[in-house]
């Protein structure tokens, strides 16, 4: 028999309740000869107030003795902004080289978009995950002085370029429609925007089935929410993908249901896959909760680990659920409920 030896991170906020739902579609789902262990890491708010620790080395050693690693939501008001972001998660995602970060866009029937009509939304983002503006290339000098100067720079390798872009590409040509779009900003840029065109044409030649297409991240913007139909596979850069897939989730159902996996295709470090959306300390203990993100992030990381049919079920599942949701709230535990329901039904 198999073993899935899962690490799970609940986070802060409403991540202890979504995570709930999605370990409990995924035993539902797993076929029986497959053995599902899992530990449990508090990682987060409390253990940052209680220690001071956000990712120790021993943690990131503890972490990388799993298969794949399911989070909930990292953040709270509580601890100032960018000790968790950057003590956490994108050091999660550096030490682990999460280089793609595969995030998904499909408006399923029965769920609402801002846009007009009822456009067919079905696209994925591939945003490269370990380079761009988040790698901390910076500093500041006369630091609180009308004189203060501050630079971010962007960090662009034509390794870590390539590798994503190559990435791309292969999901491309995996889909029927095969077209991918380069979003970036090289009329600006320079620079990083001619190391990116450059590579993505070098490798657009051996792609011949794969259509291209170029935009301007501002541009693109537009396109989103005019015209979303236009994009199958979309690949881009750390920060412009940051933005674009939030709008993404924006237009294609809300970040209720918007999924996401920090992938290291290679497979030499755990994966890790998580909702979009944040710890929402607002409604957090009140049952209110959407776990469907989380349930489909689920999906992401069976396909990732080569559980391609239960991937499927459990989208299947969900799209059936959204469906027939209706306009009756449910707790999150009763969408838990139901969508485990179906998957092993
Ligand atoms: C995301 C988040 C993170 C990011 C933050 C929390 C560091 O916005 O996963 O999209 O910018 O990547
Ligand atoms: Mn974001």
């Amino acid at each position: 028999s198999r073993i899935l030896n899962l690490a799970v991170i609940p986070g802060d906020g409403i991540g202890q309740e979504v995570v709930a739902q999605g370990l409990k579609v995924l035993g539902a789902v797993l076929p029986q000869d497959v053995k599902l262990e899992t530990k449990e890491y508090d990682f987060g708010a409390r253990r940052y107030h209680a220690t001071g620790e956000t990712l120790t080395d021993a943690d990131a050693e503890a972490l990388k003795q799993h298969d794949a690693i399911l989070l909930g939501a990292i953040g709270d008001p509580s601890v100032p902004s960018g000790v968790l972001e950057r003590g956490f998660l994108l050091k999660l995602r550096f030490l682990f080289d999460h280089h793609v970060n595969l995030r998904p866009s499909k408006l399923l029937p029965g769920v609402a978009t801002p846009l007009k009509g009822e456009p067919e939304i079905d696209f994925i983002v591939v945003r490269e995950g370990t380079e761009g503006p988040y790698t901390g290339n910076g500093g500041s000098i006369r630091t609180g002085t009308p004189h203060e100067v501050a630079t971010e720079v962007s960090v662009n390798t034509a390794f870590g370029v390539e590798r994503v872009v190559r990435d791309a590409f292969a999901r491309a040509q995996a889909r029927p429609r095969k077209k991918l779009t380069l979003v970036h900003k090289n009329n600006v840029l320079s620079f990083a925007g001619h190391l990116w065109t450059n590579i993505f044409n070098k490798v657009a030649a051996e792609f011949p089935e794969v259509t291209t297409d170029y935009l301007h991240v501002d541009a693109a913007t537009i396109f989103l929410v005019t015209d979303p139909e236009r994009f199958d596979v979309i690949v881009t850069d750390n920060l412009f993908g940051d933005i674009i897939t939030d709008l993404a989730a924006a237009v294609s159902g809300g970040i209720g249901v918007a999924a996401s996996g920090n992938i290291n295709p290679s497979r030499e470090f755990p994966s890790m896959f998580e909702p979009v959306h944040g710890s929402a300390p607002d409604i957090a203990g009140q049952g209110k909760a959407d776990p469907t993100a989380t349930v489909l992030s689920v999906a992401l990381l069976l396909r990732h680990l080569g559980y391609e049919a239960e991937a499927v079920r459990i989208e299947d599942a969900v799209s059936a659920d959204l469906a027939e949701r209706g306009t009756t709230a449910r707790t999150t535990d009763e969408i838990g409920d139901a969508l485990a329901g179906r998957v092993a039904g």
